[in-house]
């Protein structure tokens, strides 16, 4: 391998930026120029590519964002697209890809690599903590820990007025951010896309809040739930239970920045100097991740097609019972 670029695409997660460092560094270290492809696909698309040393990646493994810039691109989805960046990639003398992406990212870079025999080797980075093949994604940990930071704060006005909260958070179709930050901060109800809840049941949960005293309420309301945006839940909610003020927050993107955490920080280390060194040994189309703090590799084949996250039924009962 002569040259290799690099990118993140999709949503922006903390810990990308340690990630690009480390794939940087490990390529470099053996001997493998690299460049960094700015706004993902786009970059390849655009020839918009930048020759990476050591130094372009200083300074920069406590930064939130990434510093390549990222996007979904809808051009790297057509033919003419993917074409014009396989140009790119061989006028640049460039054999292989690492991109750091969620699975929208990992699509495009299986259908290139299938189309043009490019090498890539993907690493989960995103928020939403909901692609097979890892434990964990780089972001998910610093975005959890930043949506409690909110969800404590909140709390804290919660009890002053004896308000009822619902409170929205990002994951898409992943409940992973929504059921950990509502054991976190002690929620008293979660909606989750894994799990179909009624309003009547919600409500049933909340009365019970009332009869056992509580000054406040908290429900998380995870962004791909069945019953609706946190606006439209509070709605249906707000005239079925008494002597509480509905109120709703919706943390948003937020969630997404801030300084990664050092759990991410070193996964993103482990996983951009493992995607190297499995480019090394000739690995290609496969996505490296953390399984029981070891480092695996999966197929992107088998990562895109394989069902993702399953609620761990003994954190949801754990939940139900410390929240009575
Ligand atoms: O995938 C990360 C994520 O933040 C999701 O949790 C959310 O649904 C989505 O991206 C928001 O996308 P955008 O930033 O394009 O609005």
């Amino acid at each position: 391998i002569k040259n290799i670029a690099v990118l993140t695409s999709g949503g922006d997660a903390p810990g990308m930026n340690a990630c690009i460092r480390a794939v940087v560094r490990t390529a470099i270290f053996n001997n493998i120029g690299v460049y960094g492809a700015i706004q993902g696909y786009e970059g390849l698309i655009n020839n918009n590519l930048k020759k990476l040393d050591s130094r372009s990646v200083s300074g920069i493994i406590h930064l939130g964002g990434t510093i390549l810039k990222t996007a979904r691109s809808l051009e790297f989805k057509t033919d003419e697209g993917m074409q014009k960046a396989y140009n790119n990639l061989k006028a640049n003398e460039i054999d292989a890809l690492v991109v750091i992406g969620g699975d929208g990212t990992f699509k495009g870079a299986k259908e290139f690599s299938e189309k043009f025999g490019i090498k890539v080797i993907g690493i989960p980075g995103t928020i939403d903590n909901d692609l097979y093949g890892t434990d964990f994604t780089i972001g998910y940990d610093t975005a959890l820990n930043t949506t409690i930071e909110a969800i404590d704060k909140i709390r804290d006005t919660a009890d002053s007025h004896d308000r009822l909260f619902f409170i929205e958070v990002m994951g898409r179709d992943s409940g992973c951010i929504a059921l950990r930050s509502a054991i976190c901060t002690g929620a008293e109800a979660v909606l989750l896309p894994e799990r179909d809840t009624t309003i009547e049941e919600l409500v049933q949960e909340l009365v019970a809040g009332s009869a056992a005293k509580k000054n406040s309420r908290i429900v998380i309301v995870a962004e791909g739930n069945k019953l609706g945006s946190a606006y439209e839940v509070s709605k249906m909610v707000k005239y079925r239970v008494q002597n509480y003020d509905p109120k709703v927050t919706v943390l948003g993107h937020l969630q997404r920045g801030g300084s990664p955490s050092a759990f991410d920080r070193i996964l993103a280390g482990r996983l951009g100097f493992s995607a190297v060194n499995e480019l090394l040994k000739g690995s290609t189309n496969c996505m490296v991740g953390l399984s029981g703090n070891n480092i695996i590799v999966t197929q992107l084949n088998e990562a895109l097609t394989q069902h993702t996250f399953k609620l761990e039924n003994d954190l949801m009962e754990m939940k139900e019972i410390l929240s009575i």
